[in-house]
């Protein structure tokens, strides 16, 4: 019979749920436990997400039979629970980014290698049908060399001065909130459906609201709409809500990065655009089922997501047939379908097709190369 693989999920804010709802569309996984800031929460969302077990961190990583831990909580948690999860024997699913130092990353890289434990970092993004699509079709040449990368990220929810996240306090997301939130996310696209590396970064930050006002109550226990001024204490914003990237590859060529939080309309929003010596690709994460493909001597294409149209390997990521859309639950689904045949086998492939540790790695490595570049008003290498 099917063993069943157990799991637990630390952190069930936004992320946390996600990873749940994925986990229970894939056969014989079982979420038995959840910990949350403290125990009160903790049973509160047990009860509410249907968990049968809320433990304190500590007590879960005491319980021999959970196999994998998801760590889904705010970023500078990520390194400790990582790290105890490993120390524990645990398989563990980290969300980005990795940690909030570049030598804690590296520790983490370098104790998952030590115990052979199955280590994966949440980069869902390239879970979409069609960024593998566009990853297999530029391995098979179908875009050329390529000659440059124009890429965004976009989002809306911190528009507003009274639009507050623990995300705007470095001691809880780094000393980057917007490269280090969405930018990874973005790079990591880049590096991987271009194979290429990116070798050198100019950056330029800003901080549009210099201030923010945040609120003195719990945020989520009432509407921001029923705050009063006195609800709020004004604090001041030392990390961006913008920055521009100029990157240089390492095939000589050169792109650029754009990140927002604060672009009015859009919700969450990236864009790339890749060119090549024989088209164009063109695709974004908000109508994640269509591409463009730009081409010179012919009509340009569009293509819809469909199975019998994919590469035999995009086309493993598809659960439902052409004109059935997947989206943004679905990459989570597929990501974790590859980590768990790596857990169930009981250790981390050699060459594991589901971005690892290694990879939350490089991303902190090029978010310090970016922090520093912006610093400096200089190009820095990577
Ligand atoms: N891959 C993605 O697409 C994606 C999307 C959103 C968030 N994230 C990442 O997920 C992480 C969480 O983000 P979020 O938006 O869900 O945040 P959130 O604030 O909505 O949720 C964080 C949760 O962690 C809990 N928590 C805080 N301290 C804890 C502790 N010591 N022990 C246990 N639980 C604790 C909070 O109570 C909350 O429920 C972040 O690192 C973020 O970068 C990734």
């Amino acid at each position: 019979m099917t063993k069943t693989i157990k799991a637990a999920i630390v952190g069930t804010g936004f992320i946390g749920p996600a990873h749940l709802e994925a986990l229970r569309r894939i056969p014989n996984i079982e979420v038995i436990a959840l910990c949350e800031v403290n125990q009160e929460l903790a049973e509160e969302k047990a009860k509410l997400l249907g968990i049968p077990n809320a433990y304190t961190f500590d007590e879960m990583l005491k319980q021999p039979e959970i196999d994998v831990v998801h760590i889904c909580t705010p970023n500078f948690l990520h390194y400790s629970q990582s790290k105890a999860v490993l120390e524990a024997g645990k398989h563990v699913v980290c969300e980005k980014p990795l940690a909030t130092k570049i030598e804690e990353a590296e520790e983490l890289v370098a104790l998952a290698k030590e115990k052979g434990l199955v280590n994966a970092v949440h980069f869902n993004l390239r879970y979409y049908p069609m960024v593998r699509q566009m990853k297999t079709m530029r391995e098979s040449g179908e875009l050329g060399d390529i000659y440059s990368i124009m890429g965004s990220y976009l989002q809306d929810w911190l528009f507003l001065k009274t639009d507050y996240n623990w995300r705007l306090e470095p001691d809880k997301s780094g000393d980057s909130r917007a490269i280090a939130d969405i930018g990874s996310h973005l790079l990591d696209l880049t590096e991987y459906v271009t194979g290429l590396k990116v070798t050198e970064v100019m950056a330029d930050f800003s901080t549009v609201h210099k201030t923010r006002l945040k609120p003195l109550k719990a945020i989520e226990t009432y509407s921001g709409k029923m705050l009063t001024e006195s609800d709020y204490e004004e604090v001041d914003i030392n990390t961006e809500d913008h920055a521009t990237v100029l990157l240089r590859f390492d095939n000589g060529n050169k792109g650029s990065v754009t990140v927002s939080q604060v672009n009015a309309g859009r919700k969450n929003r990236l864009n790339i655009e890749i060119a090549g010596s024989k088209s164009n690709f063109e695709w974004c994460s908000e109508k994640p089922n269509e591409m463009w493909i730009g081409k010179r001597e012919t009509a340009n294409q569009h293509l819809m997501k469909d199975p019998s149209l994919f590469t035999q390997e995009a086309a493993g990521l598809i659960s439902f047939p052409g004109g059935h859309n997947e989206g943004f639950p679905d990459t989570s689904k597929q990501m974790f379908k590859e980590v768990y045949a790596a857990v169930a086998e009981g250790k981390q492939p050699e060459t594991p097709s589901f971005p690892t540790f290694e990879d939350g790695y490089r991303e902190l490595l090029i978010c310090e190369r970016i922090i520093e570049s912006n610093k400096k008003q200089a190009w820095v290498k990577i």
